[in-house]
């Protein structure tokens, strides 16, 4: 089938590459020319596993373009995937800009009958509104019709959740348009939900909200154990045999961040309010998750660490293992706390560190100042305190001696829970974690 995807993000940009991968020929939509280019030379503008080598294999095999040129690109496709952003807005509802701005393009390009698939994560309603809109500027010229069909990959395992995705759900209102779905995902083998539009996008973000839930729940809990006197891992593993609760997404830390949760919690508490419903649950999680961002800098202000003039390891920028993403990252929040107590931050990311920099260029600012190193243990070294952030399979391989040896006074701030506090104890470490 000939497909055109609008954003090469994460979304669009993973999508298009694994539905030329399952034979389609896609061409990949963005506005940025630079990087249409770069993506033409075989590099991915994203950090993704596994995405670059995919994106090689079948552009050379003729199966995946990308350009700037929408016109060309929409005018003879069977179907049109919308996979831009919907950045929040102040207000916590979701910016739809970007996608009415794609669905105006389509409907002034598309030459034939096509079906325009909505896969940015949209408020309940939108593809209504993304078809009326559709239909007006084409006042009949051809047949457009939309589905829904949201996105449940996750940063850093993309490739393999949209080749292997446990479900795929896909919203529409006529046969037709669930049959041209049913087509397009039928090379992939997967199971497939297929309801009403308004259902689909409800799905989206009852499956992101549910999961930002549990996460908050788990965090809430770790903050009581800390004051019983209960281990909040053993005590999530303890849960996790229970099938009805299941072994994922029971970690406490520093809270969740990334594109998604922090976005997706605050547009639905937005439309319900909107609709005059307090979504109690949902809020609760947002504002647990606010507290815990932040929990590690509480954690030291209440144990008196002076951190003027301090030296602190920095261990983690990314909001999660596995990308270079910095949205509602932890770190965001944490650097400038510190910043601001007048500590020098020595910080270390394998991937997102340059990222990082565009925000926090190297050197001083204000009282304190950063310095960025190019390994954990040049972080570490002579370092009075450690922070970490991300749980990195670096980081995650660090032994107790490594602190000990590196560090001038071991104290280590564990916002992942990743070390054994026992063992870090034990080797002579002021070890502080997550509810434990
Ligand atoms: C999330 C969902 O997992 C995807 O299914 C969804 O498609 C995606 O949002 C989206 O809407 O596009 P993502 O934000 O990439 O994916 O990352 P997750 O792996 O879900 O992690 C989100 C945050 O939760 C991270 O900050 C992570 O560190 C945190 N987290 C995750 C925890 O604090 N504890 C856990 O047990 C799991």
């Amino acid at each position: 089938m000939k497909i055109a995807v609008a954003g090469t993000g994460y979304v669009g940009l993973v999508t298009g590459t694994c539905l030329a991968e399952r034979g389609h020929c896609v061409t990949c939509v963005d506005v940025d020319e630079n990087k249409i280019k770069m993506m033409e030379s075989g590099k991915s503008p994203i950090y993704e596993d596994g995405l670059e080598e995919l994106m090689q294999k079948n552009h050379a095999a003729g199966r995946l373009s990308y350009t700037t040129d929408y016109q060309a690109a929409y005018c003879d496709a069977d179907a049109i995937f919308i996979g831009v952003g919907t950045p929040e807005l102040p207000d916590g509802s979701a910016d739809l800009h970007f996608v009415m701005g794609v669905a105006r393009q389509i409907a002034e390009s598309v030459q034939k009958d096509c079906l325009v698939v909505v896969k940015s994560t949209v408020p309940i309603g939108t593809n209504d509104e993304v078809e009326k809109l559709l239909k007006e500027c084409v006042n009949g010229r051809v047949n457009i019709e939309v589905a829904s069909n949201p996105e449940f990959l996750a940063q850093g395992t993309a490739v393999r959740d949209t080749l292997n995705a446990s479900r795929c759900v896909i919203g529409t209102e006529s046969k037709n348009a669930e049959s041209v779905m049913r087509a397009i995902y039928e090379p992939f083998g997967i199971p497939i939900v297929s309801v009403n539009r308004r259902s689909a996008e409800m799905i989206k973000y009852a499956s992101n909200d549910f999961l930002a839930l549990k996460i908050s729940y788990m965090n809430d809990l770790a903050n009581l154990c800390e004051l019983v006197g209960a281990d909040v891992k053993a005590v999530a593993q303890g849960m996790s045999y229970d099938e009805r609760i299941g072994r994922r997404f029971l970690n406490p830390g520093i809270g969740y961040g990334g594109s998604c949760f922090p976005k997706d919690t605050k547009a639905l508490r937005s439309l319900a309010a909107d609709l005059g419903y307090e979504l109690k649950t949902v809020s609760a999680a947002i504002e647990v998750n606010q507290m815990q961002q932040i929990r590690l800098f509480t954690k030291a202000e209440e144990m008196g660490i002076e951190l003027e003039g301090k030296k602190i390891a920095i261990l983690g920028l990314a909001f999660k293992a596995g990308t270079d993403d910095l949205r509602e990252a932890a770190s965001l929040k944490n650097v400038p706390l510190l910043l601001e107590k007048g500590a020098n931050l020595v910080a270390y990311d394998p991937v997102a560190q340059d990222n990082f920099i565009r925000r926090f260029p190297e050197g001083q600012q204000g009282s304190g100042s950063i310095h960025y190193v190019h390994s954990a243990k040049e972080a570490l070294q002579d370092a009075d305190l450690c922070f970490v952030y991300t749980e990195w399979p670096e980081f995650v391989s660090l032994t107790p001696s490594d602190f000990i040896k590196t560090m001038k006074s071991p104290v280590v701030f564990d916002g992942r829970d990743i070390y054994q506090p026992e063992e870090m104890k034990n080797a002579g470490i002021t070890y502080i974690g997550i509810g434990r």
